[in-house]
């Protein structure tokens, strides 16, 4: 039987090409082998303000290009968190098994509220609604980049306790992690990671950027002074990180890009560079334009809404019988 595979990406806005290479591009090379869940967590997106519009534009934004960049819905079910009510009940039986001390220990937890007066409890309990999001659909595989490690470690942690507790009803995920790309940094501060909610529009690039805007965000990205293009993570960030950048676009290895450039400038390598992501992302760009007019999408949704029903009604059910709750049923 085919194992499966369960990953979300929240609609909050632009997705970046950290967002396309730590997760959407493995999603597609992951449906051929694996039965695979692909959800648009809306309920996660709103932990922090959303504008009601924007978010619904956003959802159906991000539901375009997850099939713009590949995903077969007859391949995989892909559908919206909010759409499927087994991911609030399983949240809420969840954080009566997660412990507060745990949840402050997040460091997504303690990023997003540092320095905050009025942080929702929602941002706090983030962790067991992406628990009850891959536990409901007994996921073996987890596809994320590196950002999401340590919330993939609470979920196999409250994956064991409930079963200990109550009842041996979970599969314990394991998190897949690209080799190359796990974590692509910004392109301002190559130390950070390249993040959609940065304010600094220079420091990420979106998929659906403009080829001017890539060009330019790729030119003034931080290098350094030496003029080498060569992959030395510790020392040369920022060109490290255009390295992987060029090399995930482009299909060529990062060793043969440097002897590429070797005894050129950093302008050459930018140049083309900006050439390799344009080039990539440009039929990814046409098919969403196409997609975002048809009706197409949202009966993909629908039915990806019926069949995510289906699997994770079940497994709230034998959470709920689990625990005790409700009336005794079959
Ligand atoms: P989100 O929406 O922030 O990001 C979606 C995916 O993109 C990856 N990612 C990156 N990978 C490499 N380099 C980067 N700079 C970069 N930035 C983001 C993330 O690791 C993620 O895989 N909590 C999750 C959403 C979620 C989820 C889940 C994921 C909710 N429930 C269940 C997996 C399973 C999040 O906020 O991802």
């Amino acid at each position: 039987m085919k194992k499966t595979i369960f990953s979300g990406i929240q609609p909050s806005g632009t997705i970046t090409i950290g967002n396309y290479i730590g997760a959407l591009k493995q999603f597609v090379e992951l449906q051929n082998e694996y039965r695979c869940y692909f959800c648009i967590v809306d309920q996660h997106a709103i932990t922090v303000p959303q504008d009601r519009l924007l978010l619904r534009k956003n959802i159906r934004s991000l539901a375009a290009l997850y099939i713009a960049v590949g995903i077969d819905p007859n391949k995989a079910t892909l559908f919206v968190q909010s759409e499927v009510p087994a991911h609030a009940q399983a949240a809420w039986m969840l954080q009566c098994v997660a412990y507060i001390g745990e949840l402050e220990r997040m460091t997504q937890f303690k990023d997003k509220s540092a320095g905050k007066d009025a942080v929702t409890a929602g941002l706090l309990t983030y962790p067991p609604l992406m628990a009850g999001d891959i536990l409901l659909y007994n996921t073996d595989l987890v596809p994320v980049g590196e950002d999401q490690k340590q919330h993939l470690e609470l979920t196999r942690d409250l994956a064991e306790r409930f079963n200990k507790k109550y009842n041996d009803i979970f599969t314990v995920p394991e998190v897949r992690i690209p080799e190359v790309g796990a974590r692509i940094m910004s392109l301002q501060e190559p130390t950070k990671k390249m993040s959609k909610s940065d304010p600094n529009q220079k420091a990420f690039i979106s998929v659906l950027d403009e080829p001017k805007q890539i060009e330019k965000k790729i030119k003034s990205a931080v290098t350094d002074s030496d003029g080498i293009v060569k992959f030395d993570k510790e020392n040369k960030p920022g060109v490290s990180n255009l390295l992987t950048i060029y090399s995930i676009f482009s299909g060529i290895p990062i060793s043969e890009i440097e002897q590429k450039y070797e005894g050129k400038g950093y302008g050459d390598f930018k140049g083309d560079l900006a050439n390799v992501v344009i080039g990539a992302l440009k039929p990814i760009q046409d098919k969403y334009h196409e997609l975002l007019e048809s009706t197409e999408l949202d009966d993909i949704l629908d039915q990806g809404a019926e069949k995510a029903n289906f699997v994770a009604g079940k497994m709230v059910k034998k959470m709920e019988n689990a625990m005790g709750l409700g009336r005794k049923r079959k």
